[in-house]
């Protein structure tokens, strides 16, 4: 019976015998070569078909056959930066179609062509930074079906085929860098037609964008959902008023240049609705939180937030609105003072930014249960209670005296139920028991709390 593992011995020393050697100028451990720094000029003769990784930068290649990595089945990761390729030859990553990562960076292209990348749909991440590329073919993505990073960086790219990304052919692509290129005029209705996910990771600085309206639109959009493309390079977001290099500026921070822009304003952008639910006893005090999404959001250029709360019996309250038994704080939240039955309903709470012309909209369903019918008595009911569970404790284990603890056990202080904003309650799956429901809004708060007023310390750090 030990002829299983010694066949699996024999394939393992014969499996490396059958691929190639490592070429003597390369390092290969395990599944991966690295023939980085080594001075060639050309592809070795020979690679171990085995590799998964093959490190090639930093050398002189300038050409690359047809079907350069056929041999090499398993290839997964491509190393190719700091080179000297010039343009790609028709198929040359043919029969290479497992690659995911492919680092073309700082080499000599001066095109994308369309046949360049075909068949790799696999792939997940395209370097092509710092070339000299100047126009990149229209079909060039399509059929990279698996991309999500794409860098193009530090090139001399004037158009950019953004009709060819959308939510079906590029599911996944959530960066694509153009930053530091020479487009002037983008095809805006093309740009705001891609998916949401690229508009987010989309990389625009450092170009030379002529100021216009229909370029400001789009920045300001995004500028008001807080992407990160703007947050960190703000400064680097310039364009040139007619055209002039001279007269560029720093649009993100000097909007009064585009005053006589009508920029539309979203008007039904993030519109969120959290539903949640509060019961308590006719007599308890109440506070509804008016957390919302755009208290949440992070996003920089938040602005002061105003409140206003519909409630199901008093209509609209406002923050002037003098009422003693209901109070708006500046926080937006509500407190009612004793809660009656009739109080119950749906409560909605609207926080605006005029700033940022942003809405948002959170509803509290609150359920006033009248008060118990024995309450009147507590204490008789208690005292009651407890000579009954006396007397059966007594039945059981004869002489155990009664301490009587539940007897003198105070009323708790009536807590005050907080509505927060508590994701769970969307989601009923996690909600085992209402007391521990309750119990986990508390800490559920804090949580909230918490990393919104980190994200706003670094939003603003920059700044000062
Ligand atoms: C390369 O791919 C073609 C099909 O595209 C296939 O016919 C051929 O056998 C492959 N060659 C190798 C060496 O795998
Ligand atoms: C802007 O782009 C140019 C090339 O187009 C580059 O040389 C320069 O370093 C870039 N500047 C920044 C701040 O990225
Ligand atoms: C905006 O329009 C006014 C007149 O409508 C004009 O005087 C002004 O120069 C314009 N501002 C800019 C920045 O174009
Ligand atoms: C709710 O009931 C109280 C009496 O319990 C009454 O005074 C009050 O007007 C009622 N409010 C509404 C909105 O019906
Ligand atoms: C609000 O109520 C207080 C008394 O509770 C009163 O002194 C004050 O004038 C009222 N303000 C308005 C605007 O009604
Ligand atoms: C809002 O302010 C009230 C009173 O200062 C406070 O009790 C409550 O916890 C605050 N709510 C939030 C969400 O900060
Ligand atoms: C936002 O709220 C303000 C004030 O409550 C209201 O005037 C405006 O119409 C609202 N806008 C949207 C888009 O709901
Ligand atoms: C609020 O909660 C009560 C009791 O659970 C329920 O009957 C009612 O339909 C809810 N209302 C809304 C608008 O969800």
């Amino acid at each position: 019976m030990t002829s299983g593992p010694l066949l699996l011995l024999l394939l393992l020393l014969v499996l490396p015998g059958s691929e190639a050697a490592c070429p003597s100028v390369c390092l290969c451990l395990s599944d991966t070569v690295s023939c980085s720094s080594s001075g060639l000029a050309k592809l070795p003769a020979s690679l171990p078909s085995f590799s998964v990784t093959l490190d090639l930068s930093h050398n002189y290649l300038s050409w690359l056959f047809p079907a350069s990595f056929k041999r090499m089945p398993r290839l997964e990761n491509l190393r190719m930066a700091h080179n000297q390729l010039g343009a790609l030859a028709e198929g040359v990553f043919r029969n290479a179609s497992g690659l995911r990562r492919l680092d073309l960076s700082s080499n000599r292209l001066r095109a994308v062509e369309r046949h360049y990348f075909q068949g790799l749909w696999r792939l997940e991440e395209l370097l092509l930074f710092n070339n000299k590329i100047a126009q990149v073919e229209g079909g060039t993505l399509s059929g990279l079906s698996s991309l999500k990073k794409a860098y193009f960086s530090v090139n001399q790219i004037t158009d950019f085929p953004f009709f060819s990304i959308r939510d079906h052919s590029h599911p996944f692509l959530s960066m694509l860098d153009l930053s530091s290129n020479r487009m002037s005029r983008l095809p805006w209705e093309d740009v705001k037609a891609l998916p949401g996910l690229v508009q987010r990771g989309l990389y625009l600085h450092n170009n030379s964008l002529v100021c216009d309206c229909a370029m400001y639109s789009v920045f300001w959009h995004w500028d008001l959902r807080g992407y990160d493309s703007l947050r960190d390079f703000a400064d680097e977001h310039t364009c040139s008023v007619r055209g002039s290099p001279r007269s560029s500026i720093r649009f993100l921070r000097h909007s009064r240049f585009f005053r006589n822009c009508t920029v539309k304003k979203p008007v039904s952008l993030p519109v969120t609705v959290l539903l949640s639910h509060v019961t308590v006893t006719e007599g308890q005090r109440v506070r509804l939180d008016c957390q919302t999404s755009l208290a949440g959001a992070g996003g920089g250029g938040g602005g002061k937030l105003s409140f206003a709360w519909l409630s199901p019996g008093k209509g609209r309250l406002a923050r002037d609105a003098n009422d003693t038994l209901i109070s708006l704080f500046a926080n937006g939240t509500l407190e009612i003072g004793a809660t009656e039955v009739n109080d119950s309903g749906l409560y909605v709470c609207t926080a605006a930014d005029a700033k940022r012309a942003l809405n948002a909209t959170r509803e509290v369903n609150v359920t006033v249960l009248p008060p118990p019918p024995e309450a009147f008595n507590t204490g008789y009911t208690t005292l009651l209670g407890c000579a009954v569970t006396t007397v059966a404790v007594l039945a059981y284990l004869y002489m155990t005296p009664c301490r009587c603890g539940c007897c003198k056990q105070p009323r708790p202080p009536p807590a005050v139920p907080i509505a927060t904003y508590d994701p769970s309650t969307l989601t009923p799956v996690f909600s085992a028991s209402v007391r521990e429901h309750q119990k986990i809004h508390t800490s559920k708060h804090v949580a909230f709390m918490e990393p919104r007023r980190r994200e706003e310390a670094a939003g603003w750090a920059p700044e000062s």
